[in-house]
């Protein structure tokens, strides 16, 4: 049946995504992506979504978009995303996100648009560049929070900088909910206890992102090969003083290193942070971690990239599934707010 999970039991429902804007990071899987294949399918109805139409928001090529898209993809199942297990889809192949949208944007304000960080952020680095800021850019959020409510979706599991985004997603909910009848979930972010904001290892002060330019060295990318993660980490900046501690405002870089340490191993930050006597002997074993790993998403990415009429397939009946999901609460929405059935 349309609707119901692909196979066991049900639980909360989940949902999640992540923009084909470039190359997935040891970021994205960290703060957000692998807990989705090792715990959030296996314990609720969960949704995972490439969302395309997000990277429309700044300045794109549409062929790399059109190619991040389908890579994002076919890592999600590399990761361990279980098309059998939960619901694998492309945003803009399900019309219920955008139809949303817009009644978000009738729900939202424009003065709690204009206060979210990444939309700062943003908006600031595309004025530095020369470029205009569209004005999606600024309704971002409205979308981000139709991808969400669309799905009656409880649990979002994100890292920490969508957190905001996650806030604004619950009062466009209660305010739905409160003019026009109860329509929609009010659901809430979950982060990862370690590493919910892996930082960029040249610059430890900011997250480590997948910016839309070049490669970068303080930037793990997933498919990075061994030698190049390796070096990445040796490399990485850490800070004055010589004995190892967990102290994340005075030495940044050194805890970036413990938590991507403690993600990777299962350990505990601080607790590690006693156990060396070196910044070498910790980038080491940091570095050993982050190859161990990432090397079965390599390599279980190139047997799937290899063959690209099977992901699209997932994505085919993912977007079946999704659209059956969405479309009677959009409707909903819509007659809610005095669209005429
Ligand atoms: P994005 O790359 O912005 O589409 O993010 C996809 C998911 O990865 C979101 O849940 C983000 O919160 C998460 N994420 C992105 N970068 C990082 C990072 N440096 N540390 C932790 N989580 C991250
Ligand atoms: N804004 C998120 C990010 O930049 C991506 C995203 C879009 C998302 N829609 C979502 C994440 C819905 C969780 C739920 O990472």
């Amino acid at each position: 049946m349309l609707g119901t999970r692909a196979s066991g039991a049900a639980g909360p429902r989940i949902f999640s995504g992540v923009q084909p804007t470039g190359h997935l990071t040891l970021g994205n899987y960290l703060g957000a992506m692998r807990r989705w294949a090792e715990v959030d399918q296996h314990r609720a109805e969960a949704l995972f979504c490439v969302v395309d139409m997000h990277a429309l928001t700044v300045e794109h090529d549409p062929a790399r978009v059109r190619r991040l898209s389908r890579q994002a993809a076919t890592l999600m199942l590399a990761m361990g995303l279980d098309p059998e297990r939960c619901t694998v889809f492309v945003q803009s192949h399900v019309d219920e996100h955008a139809r949303l949208s817009y009644l978000m944007e009738c729900t939202a304000a424009d003065g709690e648009m204009r206060r979210m960080i990444q939309y700062k952020e943003k908006a600031a680095a595309a004025a530095l560049r020369g470029e205009s800021v569209r004005v999606s850019l600024l309704t971002y959020p409205a979308l981000m929070a139709a991808d969400i409510l669309a799905y009656g979706t409880q649990e979002v599991p994100v890292g920490a900088d969508q957190a905001q985004h996650v806030e604004l997603t619950r009062d466009l909910a209660e305010r739905f909910n409160q003019r026009y009848g109860p329509t929609f979930v009010v659901p809430r972010a979950t982060h990862p206890k370690v590493a919910a904001r892996v930082m960029d290892l040249q610059e430890p002060t900011s997250k480590m992102g997948k910016s839309g330019q070049g490669r970068k060295t303080g930037v793990v990318y997933v498919l990075d090969e061994a030698e190049v993660v390796r070096k990445k980490v040796m490399r990485a900046v850490t800070d004055g003083g010589s004995d190892v501690a967990y102290e994340p405002d005075e030495r940044p870089g050194v805890a970036n290193l413990l938590n991507v340490l403690a993600a990777c191993t299962g350990g505990d930050p601080e607790k590690l942070a006693g156990a060396y006597g070196s910044y070498g002997t910790l980038k080491k074993d940091a570095a050993d971690a982050v190859v161990e790993v990432l090397r079965p998403v390599r390599e279980r990415h190139a047997a799937l990239a290899a063959d690209p009429a099977y992901v699209d397939g997932v994505l085919r009946d993912g977007a079946e599934r999704a659209r059956g999901l969405a479309r009677p609460r959009v409707d909903a929405a819509y007659r809610a707010v005095g669209l005429l059935a």
